[in-house]
């Protein structure tokens, strides 16, 4: 109906054109940018800045999924035995030989710097500081509402189940990013098959239980603009995920760094792996048999990174618990106290989130 009164889709037009915040992007991009602001400064820890490529002798565990399809029986067994192992050992894992087409993760990879090159005013339509459970939300820093200190990183997160979202440009986006999330989804829930029999647990334990035909599924796009000054300003500080498993991707640039036995590891991957992070609830669930990974991002002054996270996590109304068959009153009582997943995603929101801050609040 045609209309001369201001109406809704007006009010929705001048929301549009209104910039809410300055991105990362947009201050790397200003000619006169040579130096960090003050605003994002970090003082680095000396004592916490042993940095280390992987030791030979101690390499980041590599999981061959097509083993637990296709492998002989002893080969199946021997995969879910080392899946088992990097859970507990590093709380992180590469996958190779997986589903996901290789073609559909370089599209997907593709669509994100599609997205980040739109104009600032189309992404700030998703601004704001609002929900965790809003379907899109694009933003900057880290918390930006509890960061005192802001990290070099533009973002958007994405809810893509139980109820699937989408900008809807770039024009090719929605399409690419449902298959992809039907795809990573489908791999998530497998390789949770293989961690629940590697904790003794029936292999849909974990799904079952944590009811992942309604799960949230999380995509967090995160844009890192090269940095004049790398080793003043930080992508993004030591965290661990919330969720079971994060399925994280990357444009191949170097950037993600693990925490492992005191020692920040270099990350580097080729294409085609998926680097999987063992996230807060799965260690909820394993009472503490696995760990979730701390985990962070650095910048650098010569490429843009473009990662992809994607997290697999609980419905959002599941009590996420020790697992009663895990625990016994006698010599492993439960370590954690039950949380809905929504509130402990809200606790992490309002929450200075530094290394396992949030994690440490549920334990007992
Ligand atoms: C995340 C994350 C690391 C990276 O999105 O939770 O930790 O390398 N990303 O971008
Ligand atoms: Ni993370």
């Amino acid at each position: 109906m045609a209309s001369t009164t201001p109406d809704a889709s007006q009010n929705q037009e001048s929301t549009k054109n209104s910039i809410i915040f300055r991105s990362v992007k947009t201050l790397a991009e200003s000619p006169e940018l040579t130096s960090v602001p003050s605003s994002y400064t970090f003082a680095t820890n000396p004592d916490d800045e042993l940095v280390t490529d992987p030791d030979d002798d101690d390499p980041i565990p590599v999981i061959d999924y097509s083993l637990l399809f296709t492998g002989t029986p002893d080969q199946r067994a021997k995969t879910i035995h080392d899946l088992g192992r990097a859970c507990e050992e590093w709380g992180f894992f590469m996958v190779i030989n997986h589903s996901v087409p290789k073609s559909l993760m370089e599209k997907m990879v593709d669509q994100v710097f599609a997205f980040f090159n739109l104009k600032e005013e189309d992404k700030q339509e998703y601004a704001g500081n609002k929900n965790v459970t809003d379907p899109i939300r694009y933003g900057t820093s880290f918390n930006a509402s509890m960061d005192r200190v802001k990290f070099w990183r533009d973002f958007i997160k994405i809810i893509v189940h139980p109820e699937f979202h989408s900008p809807d440009k770039p024009p090719a986006f929605r399409d690419t990013c449902e298959e992809y999330c039907r795809k990573t989804r489908e791999l998530g829930r497998e390789l949770l098959k293989g961690i629940s029999e590697s904790l003794g647990l029936e292999a849909d334990y974990i799904d079952r239980t944590m009811n992942l035909d309604h799960g949230l599924q999380i995509i967090a796009a995160n844009l890192y603009s090269p940095c004049p000054q790398p080793d003043l300003a930080m992508g993004m500080p030591p965290h661990s995920d919330h969720g079971l498993l994060n399925l994280l991707i990357q444009n191949g640039v170097c950037g993600l760094q693990v925490l492992h036995n005191k020692k920040w590891i270099n990350v580097s991957s080729a294409p085609n792996r998926f680097l999987v992070l063992v996230s807060d609830h799965l260690e909820i669930l394993s009472n503490g048999k696995y760990k979730s990974v701390v985990h962070r991002a650095v910048v650098s002054n010569k490429a843009t990174r473009i990662s992809l996270a994607t997290v697999i996590a609980p419905s959002l109304d599941t009590v996420v618990e020790p697992a009663s068959e895990l625990t016994d009153n006698q010599t492993n009582p439960a370590a954690y106290v039950g949380m809905k997943h929504k509130d402990y995603m809200e606790l992490q929101r309002t929450n200075h989130l530094y290394g396992k801050s949030v994690l440490n609040q549920v334990k007992i």
